[in-house]
């Protein structure tokens, strides 16, 4: 039996969780009044809007790209409108051109997008238009167009490779993931390129995993934003800072407090000579510190998950294939004999450059990309689009579809990509994994060097053995393309004369 005392208690208790229970049931009542009056703004019962808000295409595919693929392909001129989301999705390559080149200023990033990233990203190029985006891509384009920027980059990854990834593979455990080990290599490689810092050798205010989990998280958490169909729901919670937006808003609190570092470490060693482009932001930007963690964010984000995606498609394809294995091997020896790899010989790696583009064709690791329309327009497909509403071009769906790319569409064939025996890049428009025209990537090919490069040492050093072979992957929700459960892998030596490890 309970005694009086813990009646009282439990009395006293019940009273005084009073407040927390009504605050809890105002918020409850806020919340269902708002979404039934946001559920009326968007709702529509057409099948694919039903299909969507219900998740219901969850039931035939497994990734949300897999299904607007689907969709697309079903659509005679290959764009389809999301009436919920207020988004016309397109996989027309003329379109693409008239979105990112002939109307350009029609189609920026425009203000409801950059809202969705505005508190992960700020000001940073990913996520602006107009003064500010024009000065960081003067800045970033200058700085990695030079001669001398390409070698010192080839020259980090190839230490990169050597000192870490080599020996972290050599004494890997039985099973590794490879993406997660692929993705601290980005990130290692990407901060000594744009900031000149080693993160592993930098005094930090925290954990570097404490950061890069914070980086992960705040990437998912506002690529979700996005998946809403109304931005009232996010910007709701974030008001009233609950689930997913405090997560966001601590996440995002890390990722600056190690940024900061960053730029004290900076200052530190000095800047006024510094060859990288966080040493030339600063030069330009002053004491803006919250302009330069913007800076930093977007730089990373660039460079480390984008790699790292790539990576992880290359290796999971190249297991799959031997033949395709075999002949990356031939071509290497051919080039570059038994010694380390030079820079211009890495260039000269037509069938792995090939091979590098049609995973990429099929697994691009920036899987679509949104505009905004500012006035109402009329895409060369005949779409309508209303000024005030998104626009997505999607190349995971592109690299799918029968007219551009034939009736093996479908299949993994890098001998697509080369003429001759030398590799011809396809119009830009037709397969735009660096995006293209006016903002197309500036880190296109420092990316494909580093990817060319580790895939090359790796795999004249190691045999990949997928611990979960033919397992099709399944993407995390992300601003990139991310293996929802990794890519488990045995790594095991090859007996070759390749001493040099790359
Ligand atoms: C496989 C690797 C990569 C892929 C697939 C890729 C793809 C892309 C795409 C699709 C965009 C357009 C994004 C948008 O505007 O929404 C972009 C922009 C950009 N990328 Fe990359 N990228 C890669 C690697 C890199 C690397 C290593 C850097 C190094 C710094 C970099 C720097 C940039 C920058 C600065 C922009 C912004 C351009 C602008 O807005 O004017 N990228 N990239």
């Amino acid at each position: 039996m309970e005694s009086a005392s813990s009646i009282v208690q439990y009395s006293h208790a019940s009273w005084s969780w009073l407040p927390i229970i009504s605050s809890l049931s105002f918020i409850t009542s806020f919340m269902l009044l708002f979404l039934t009056v946001v559920r009326k703004r968007v709702w529509c019962d057409c099948e694919i809007c039903e299909s969507y808000s219900e998740s219901r295409w969850r039931i035939q595919f497994h990734n949300l790209c897999d299904w607007y693929t689907h969709l697309l392909k079903n659509s005679p001129n290959r764009t389809v409108h999301i009436h919920v989301l207020n988004n016309t999705i397109t996989a027309n390559p003329e379109n693409v051109e008239y979105m990112l080149k002939t109307r350009f200023d029609n189609f920026p990033k425009g203000k409801p997008f950059s809202a969705i990233l505005g508190d992960f990203l700020g000001r940073g190029i990913f996520n602006v238009d107009g003064t500010f985006w024009r000065f960081q891509r003067k800045m970033a384009s200058l700085e990695l167009g030079r001669v001398s920027t390409r070698a010192y980059s080839f020259q980090v990854v190839s230490v990169e490779i050597l000192q870490r990834l080599m020996p972290l593979l050599a004494s890997a455990a039985e099973i590794v993931d490879l993406q997660e080990v692929f993705r601290r290599f980005s990130f290692d490689c990407i901060s000594r390129l744009s900031f000149g810092l080693d993160p592993t050798e930098l005094e930090l205010s925290l954990p570097l995993s404490e950061f890069i989990a914070s980086f992960d998280l705040a990437s998912k958490l506002s690529a979700e934003r996005a998946l809403a169909t109304s931005p009232m729901v996010w910007k709701a919670k974030r008001f009233l800072n609950i689930g997913s937006e405090r997560r966001l808003r601590r996440a995002i609190r890390t990722i600056h407090v190690v940024a900061r570092d960053f730029i004290r470490e900076r200052r530190k060693v000095g800047f006024s000579d510094g060859q990288d482009l966080l040493s030339r932001f600063m030069s330009s930007v002053g004491d803006d510190d919250k302009f330069l963690v913007d800076i930093i964010v977007s730089f990373l984000l660039a460079g480390r998950d984008t790699v790292a995606s790539a990576l992880t498609s290359f290796f999971w394809l190249v297991a799959c294939h031997p033949e395709v294995e075999a002949a990356i091997l031939k071509e290497a020896e051919e080039v570059i004999g038994v010694d380390s790899a030079g820079c211009d010989q890495v260039k000269e790696l037509h069938y792995l450059h090939a091979v590098v583009f049609e995973i990429m064709r099929l697994y691009p690791p920036i899987q679509f990309d949104s505009k905004y329309c500012v006035e109402d327009d009329v895409l060369p497909d005949g779409s309508f689009v209303k000024g005030g509403t998104r626009v997505t071009f999607h190349p995971y769906a592109m690299g799918r579809m029968e007219e551009i790319w034939g009736s093996d569409c479908l299949e993994f064939k890098p001998q697509r990509w080369i003429r001759h025996g030398v590799f011809v890049h396809e119009n830009t428009f037709k397969c735009p994994i660096f995006q293209a025209g006016i903002r197309v990537c500036l880190g296109k090919e420092l990316a494909l060097m580093e990817i060319k490069t580790v895939a090359v040492s790796v795999l004249r050093r190691f045999r990949i053995e997928l611990a979960q072979p033919d397992h099709p992957p399944r993407f995390s929700p992300g601003l990139t393309a991310t293996f929802r459960d990794g890519l488990p892998a045995r790594i095991r030596p090859r007996s070759s004369n390749y001493t040099n490890f790359n």
